[in-house]
């Protein structure tokens, strides 16, 4: 008796829990738990009704789908009831959906599935009168969902007409509207820029971007759609017997359908599908959360039927949870190479995404500011692929009384020293190429901050650094803590004797390591300036400067604003390798280098043609960008005529500017004559002026002759990205000859982006260069254009 008291208790709570979480999310477009823990939740209390039936509420929401339509839509009645699907999580639980369909299908040798990813949308049922698209509708209750039509109308690839002449009068087609990831993370980089909240997960951008009352502002979200099913069809001699086969049908009539959906001979494919399918899925362009198995025998599925809410002849077998809640239990600030400190969640240990997560990066004050978070908060984490986990909200309505705000440290954690406040500009890629400023914090104490030494150590050793093999991050450390090194010069001055006063070194460890650091004496241009660690310079920026710069002295004197001319390197990464090498704890750390003594650098070379010939020959374009107002393109380049050289600038006079004239004959307009002679009364643009044209003469440009160009190929300043699997050639290998030729191979595809190489099986790169207009091609295609420049 005890026990059903306490059931029904039980069951009354789940109820109330699961509907308002019903209401959240189908109502209100807000969900605030993950998935999983609203599937536990309805597991809860399916086993519990299970066990007493009778004590199963009218309103349960085991039995009906979603929630109520929307009010501010019009409503629209489902000619055939939209249902859902009931799910499976794991191989034992498949195997007795399989059991129960075979119990019932007995007569049957064969039972074919026809195997379809489960996508992460909204299902949506799309109405074709006359091949027309007369009314589309969310799911709803099932029975009664919102009148969506003017929205759908907005997305791409959904016709409004079908396609030939061989459709039913009356055609609904089911299927799940979605947001594909490179729209998604689009949206949410302008949404962070904009200062507006971001959406947690595609599905609910998608959910969002559905119901707005504006669809002006649907048409602008770059919505998807992939067809899964029917609805009514008002002539069933039209209709094909196989699930399949209907899916083709509607494919013909020109609605999308995934491609990656399979006809199965039997139920012994799904597992290997499903893992298939789990193994591409952060290739996809697209979210989905687990895979969908239907018998395809329209006959065999009517003999099977339905339960309340879902076919006896479908299962979602879903993916492990890729979202999860759990408590943040305290933030911490660690200290990175570069001295940002970044603020780390510590969470109570969660299982989410395969793995169990107890850190998650909260990246900088503006993000903790932007979720709202407090110490105590329950959060959603969510660990999507090898994604570092990430929190992705608050559950408001759960934070404790005692909850804590969350205090940035004034005073370096490790080492005391002052933090500044640093604001940094980030471009964002895309096609109208924004940008958006966040404060980052960063400990001033470089090298004399224990934190940042030990990092700045373990990456100037790394592989793609002077690369020293053997020398762990647990050697670093002690090598630090001991004093033994107080900068990445004093490796080289270790002994043995110093290895042999560490923990865990034997006679031949410590010899061994010793003779890797002096083995690693003689080291290239562009691995140096990458074992350096300069914020932004990562192993293909450190390249580049290697190859334009040719030598250590030219990037130390390079000024920002030529500096930018490389490619590769933005305004903000010009700026950081300036201010690398004229910070004076950095001078003092790179004399210790005691270069040609210490180490040698072993390919240093005159600045390249390429470099010089941009400063040499098109002068205008530093003009251009000494940032005086109203001068463009068309104004530097009459200026630069006339000019001995960027000195020469700040001698402008009124009388000289009445011989200088643009393109077309004409004198410089009024307002661009007082804005330079403005601008060169400044002190710091007539500094900044000296700078540049001393940093010109140091670099000496003048004798770069063409002939230093021999070693670049002909694909000199093309940027690639290559993905996928290649049909004739390893990727790698590929990438290789590119480099040789000259072309720059990049591993995320931007607006700089020349052409994007893509392979079988290419996933999200190829829909974010399809979005940005890039040149896609094929290896094919990658090895005709490698010929025709001598390959
Ligand atoms: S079939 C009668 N196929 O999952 C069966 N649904 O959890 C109706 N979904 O409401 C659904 N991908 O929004 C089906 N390939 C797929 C699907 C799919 C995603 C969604 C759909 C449905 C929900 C059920």
């Amino acid at each position: 008796m005890a026990d059903a008291m306490q059931a029904k208790q039980q069951i009354s709570e789940l109820c109330q829990q699961l509907n308002e979480y019903n209401h959240q999310y189908y109502v209100l477009d807000n969900p605030t738990v993950p998935d999983a823990h609203y599937d536990r939740l309805m597991r809860q209390l399916k086993e519990l009704e299970q066990a007493h039936p009778d004590l199963m509420p009218l309103d349960s929401p085991s039995q009906k789908v979603g929630g109520e339509a929307l009010k501010s839509f019009s409503q629209v009645e489902h000619q055939m009831p939209m249902l859902s699907l009931d799910n499976v999580f794991s191989e034992e639980e498949w195997q007795a959906f399989v059991k129960r369909i075979t119990d019932k299908l007995a007569d049957r040798q064969h039972i074919q599935f026809c195997a379809e990813p489960k996508l992460d949308g909204l299902a949506v049922s799309l109405r074709y009168e006359q091949g027309i698209l007369v009314q589309a509708a969310t799911r709803g209750d099932g029975k009664t969902g919102e009148n969506i039509t003017e929205n759908v109308r907005t997305i791409g690839c959904i016709p409004l007409k079908l396609r030939g002449e061989n459709y039913p009068e009356i055609l609904e087609v089911r299927g799940e509207v979605f947001m594909p990831k490179a729209s998604f993370d689009a949206l949410n980089e302008k949404a962070i820029n904009n200062d507006e909240k971001t959406f947690a997960n595609p599905r609910n951008a998608a959910a969002g971007s559905l119901r707005q009352l504006d669809s002006k502002i649907t048409a602008k979200r770059n919505l998807a759609f992939y067809a899964y099913g029917l609805g009514f069809v008002n002539d069933e001699n039209w209709l094909a017997n196989s699930h399949y086969q209907r899916l083709m049908q509607v494919k013909q009539l020109g609605l999308p359908v995934c491609p990656e959906i399979k006809l199965l001979a039997d139920q012994s494919g799904c597992a290997e599908f499903y893992q298939d399918i789990l193994n591409r899925r952060d290739a996809l362009s697209y979210e989905i959360d687990g895979t969908v198995l239907k018998v395809d025998d329209i006959g065999a599925q009517q003999i099977l039927g339905f339960v309340a809410r879902a076919p006896r002849w479908a299962t979602a077998y879903k993916f492990p949870a890729q979202e999860e809640l759990t408590e943040l239990l305290d933030v911490e600030f660690q200290v990175g190479r570069t001295g940002a400190i970044t603020p780390v969640a510590r969470l109570k240990p969660i299982f989410v995404g395969g793995v169990t997560v107890s850190n998650a990066t909260l990246h900088n004050q503006d993000e903790i500011n932007r979720l709202g978070l407090k110490i105590k908060d329950t959060v959603i984490i969510r660990r999507a692929g090898d994604v570092i986990p990430q929190i992705t909200g608050v559950v408001l309505n759960e934070r404790p009384v005692d909850s804590k705000d969350i205090i940035f440290p004034t005073n370096c954690p490790e080492c005391n020293s002052k933090v500044e406040r640093v604001e940094k500009v980030h471009h964002f890629k895309t096609k109208e190429s924004e940008s958006s400023s966040q404060a980052t914090f960063r400990c001033v104490g470089r090298l004399s901050c224990k934190a940042q030494l030990v990092q700045s150590i373990i990456h100037f050793v790394s592989r793609k650094g002077i690369d020293i093999e053997g020398l762990g991050d647990k050697i670093v450390e002690q090598l630090v803590e001991s004093k033994l090194v107080t900068s990445p010069a004093d490796l080289y001055q270790l002994s043995i004797e110093d290895f042999l006063s560490l923990d865990g070194f034997a006679e031949l460890s410590a010899k061994n390591l010793f003779e890797s650091i002096q083995n690693r004496r003689n080291i290239t241009l562009d691995r140096f300036i990458y074992s350096l660690g300069i914020p932004d310079v990562g192993d293909s920026t450190s390249k580049s400067l290697a190859k334009e710069l040719g030598s250590l002295n030219s990037i130390r004197k390079c000024h920002p604003i030529l500096l930018s001319f490389i490619s590769d390197v933005g305004n903000e990464t010009a700026k950081e390798v300036f201010e690398f090498f004229n910070d004076k704890h950095n001078i003092i750390v790179l004399d210790k280098f005691k270069f040609d003594e210490i180490i040698t650098i072993s390919d240093e070379h005159q600045v390249s043609y390429n470099f010089a010939s941009k400063v040499l020959n098109e002068k205008w374009r530093i003009i251009h960008k000494l940032g005086i107002l109203k001068v463009g393109e068309i104004a530097s380049k009459a200026l630069v005529s006339r000019l001995l050289d960027l000195n020469d600038l700040l001698e402008l006079n009124y009388e000289r500017f009445l011989s200088i004239t643009n393109e077309n004959n004409k004198l410089l307009s009024l307002s661009i004559r007082n804005s330079v002679l403005d601008k060169i009364k400044e002190s710091d643009f007539r500094v900044m002026v000296n700078d540049i044209q001393s940093s010109i003469d140091k670099l000496d440009l003048v004798n770069v002759s063409e002939e230093d160009t021999s070693d670049v190929g002909g694909l000199e300043g093309l940027v690639f990205v290559l993905t996928g699997t290649m049909k004739s050639i390893k990727r790698s290998e590929l990438g290789k000859l590119l480099e040789a030729h000259g072309a720059k191979v990049t591993s995320s595809v931007s607006i700089k982006t020349d052409y994007l190489i893509a392979g079988e099986k290419a996933g999200s790169k190829l829909a974010k260069a399809e979005a940005l207009g890039i040149n896609i091609i094929d290896d094919t295609k990658a090895l005709n254009l490698l010929e025709q420049n001598g390959f």
